[in-house]
């Protein structure tokens, strides 16, 4: 492994919703990649943030009866505390108000301007005057225009703009998707990507003259930025792009490109497009890959606040445990696709894969080991056929974790390790060790440490998704989770070789939950 750095970001979310299982998603996705390139011994930076600006949180500031930025203030807790709870461990959380964030968006527009790419001319749309916005054309029905949130007719209104020369960018694009095929993962969505750029770009109106709650335009404060020329570049203010210090300098240039930029199928053309182009005029590299993701659905829909048909991270948090939901979006629901979630689901996956799986597991094998004063466990030379297929299971389960978690199927690779808990689950039915504790004790002593070593291969791999459960898992075999190491290669290698130092569990790694359909569903 060459590169020792790891740059990981999810979209900015727009502070008028709380924070809900589909921004949660995005954010427990690029926790789990952050926390895998750390299991790799890299060092890595994992932001997320909060896109503020823009007219409707100005007309939900002034219902409150508060300033934009007193409502956008009141709003960071919400976001900050769920992530904190669901243990996302960003290093930074951006607000596009950020003193910060605001120069890097001028110093960013001032290159684009230097370049030549940017121009005034006048932009003409459909407004909604009750609503002082602009409405987007893909949201107009041509015989009855009216505003999609209010259901007032619309009228075409010209005002000035400037622009940003996306259309010269056509050819830059176009070659560089054919150079990078593997930058959109899942591979299909870079087709209709690549499609959409052939069907002819136009440039884009990057600055409002309606709309007074956002950043001054460089050299024109009677505009402010418009919605992408200020939000997308919060990827590199997030770490010094603009500032002439020397720390921030190198910090930059530690960081960037992004190795990973995650957001849901509704913004691939803003980050697989528009950004791109936004880079390659201001002379900067482009992000190494976008991982896109489907939506997460309930009774078949989109949950959305205004469908009603959410659900709560927080009340899952408190009836199920914060890393068991964690481990259930990621092992049940595929990347690629939209993907359904329903309360029994949740909590099948509960009961099946960590209580009966991977819970009962450990506590039969401590219990065992404790009982008959096997309190450190060695390593064995030589293993009894039974135990070396373990073995070998073992090395497969991590082949299988590996190849998912490169290619961001976090579900294969989970089903993988999952597997492997199952084949250890068969592998202590099969030998019985409780009968062995009084008729072999080498052999007891064998299979006792062919599982703790395959509780800690599983411990490992699962780390990323349930952090805190895994470091409980991996103290009651005497061990942790050492910064810096390069767990790829530990498990790859699979020696067997390891003396546990046992002590028993406090109570059980995870409760079944107990059904009742309280948070719904
Ligand atoms: N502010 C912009 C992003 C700017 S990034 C420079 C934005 N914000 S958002 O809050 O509306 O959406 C943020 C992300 O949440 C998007 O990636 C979106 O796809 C995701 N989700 C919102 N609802 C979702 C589901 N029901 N399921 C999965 N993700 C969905 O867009």
């Amino acid at each position: 492994m060459d590169k020792k750095t790891f740059y990981v970001t999810t979209p900015i979310y727009y502070v008028n919703a709380r924070p809900h299982m589909g921004t949660l998603y995005s954010t427990v996705l690029a926790d789990v990649a952050a926390r895998w390139n750390k299991l790799l011994g890299k060092q890595t930076f994992f932001l997320t943030g909060l896109d503020e600006h823009g007219q409707k949180i100005a007309q939900v500031a002034v219902a409150a009866g508060v300033t934009p930025k007193a409502f956008v203030d009141s709003m960071v807790p919400y976001f900050k505390d769920m992530w904190q709870r669901y243990e996302l461990e960003f290093n930074r959380f951006i607000r596009t108000t950020d003193a910060d964030h605001e120069q890097a968006v001028v110093a960013f527009l001032r290159r684009l301007q230097d370049k030549g790419d940017i121009y005034k001319s006048s932009y003409t749309g459909f407004y909604c005057t009750p609503c002082e916005t602009f409405v987007a054309d893909s949201s107009i029905v041509k015989d009855n225009p009216v505003c999609p949130s209010c259901n007032r007719p619309v009228h075409e209104l010209s005002e000035e703009s400037y622009f940003f020369r996306l259309s010269a960018y056509q050819d830059q694009l176009l070659a560089f998707y054919e150079q990078n095929p593997d930058f959109i993962v899942p591979k299909e969505r870079l087709n209709e990507v690549i499609a959409f750029v052939k069907s002819g770009l136009r440039d884009l109106s990057f600055s409002r003259k309606t709309v007074g709650w956002g950043i001054p335009f460089p050299g024109d404060p009677e505009h402010t930025v418009y919605v992408w020329g200020d939000a997308l570049v919060n990827y590199i203010s997030a770490i010094g792009f603009g500032k002439t210090d020397p720390a921030s300098i190198s910090e930059f240039a530690a960081w960037w490109p992004a190795d990973l930029h995650i957001m849901g199928k509704d913004i691939v053309r803003f980050h697989a497009v528009y950004w791109p182009a936004m880079l390659l005029a201001a002379g900067l590299p482009l992000p190494r890959r976008l991982l896109v993701h489907g939506y997460l659905l309930m009774g078949g829909e989109k949950m959305s606040k205004s469908k009603g048909n959410v659900l709560d991270p927080a009340d899952l948090a408190n009836k199920y445990g914060v890393e068991p939901v964690r481990y259930y979006l990621m092992r049940h629901t595929t990347i690629s696709q939209d993907s359904s979630i329903t309360i029994q689901e949740i909590e099948n996956a509960i009961a099946a894969d960590l209580a009966n799986g991977l819970g009962n597991l450990l506590s039969r094998t401590l219990t065992l080991a404790l009982r008959n004063n096997l309190g450190t466990v060695s390593p064995i030379t030589t293993l009894e056929a039974s135990s070396a297929l373990l073995k070998e299971q073992c090395g497969e389960a991590f082949r299988g974790y590996w190849d998912g978690m490169n290619h961001y199927q976090y579900h294969l690779a989970l089903a993988s390790v999952l597997k492997f808990v199952n084949q250890t689950n068969a592998y202590v039915s099969t030998l019985q060790p409780w009968v062995l504790a009084k008729t072999n004790k080498p052999l007891f002593d064998e299979v006792i440490s062919s599982v703790c070593h395959s509780l800690y291969a599983t411990a490992i791999m699962l780390w990323p998704i349930m952090p805190h459960k895994m470091e409980q898992l991996l103290k009651t075999l005497g061990e942790s989770v050492i910064p810096g190491a390069n767990y790829a290669e530990i498990l790859r290698k699979n020696e067997w070789n390891k003396t546990f130092k046992l002590a028993n569990l406090e109570e059980p790694l995870f409760p079944r939950p107990e059904s009742n359909d309280a948070v719904g569903g």
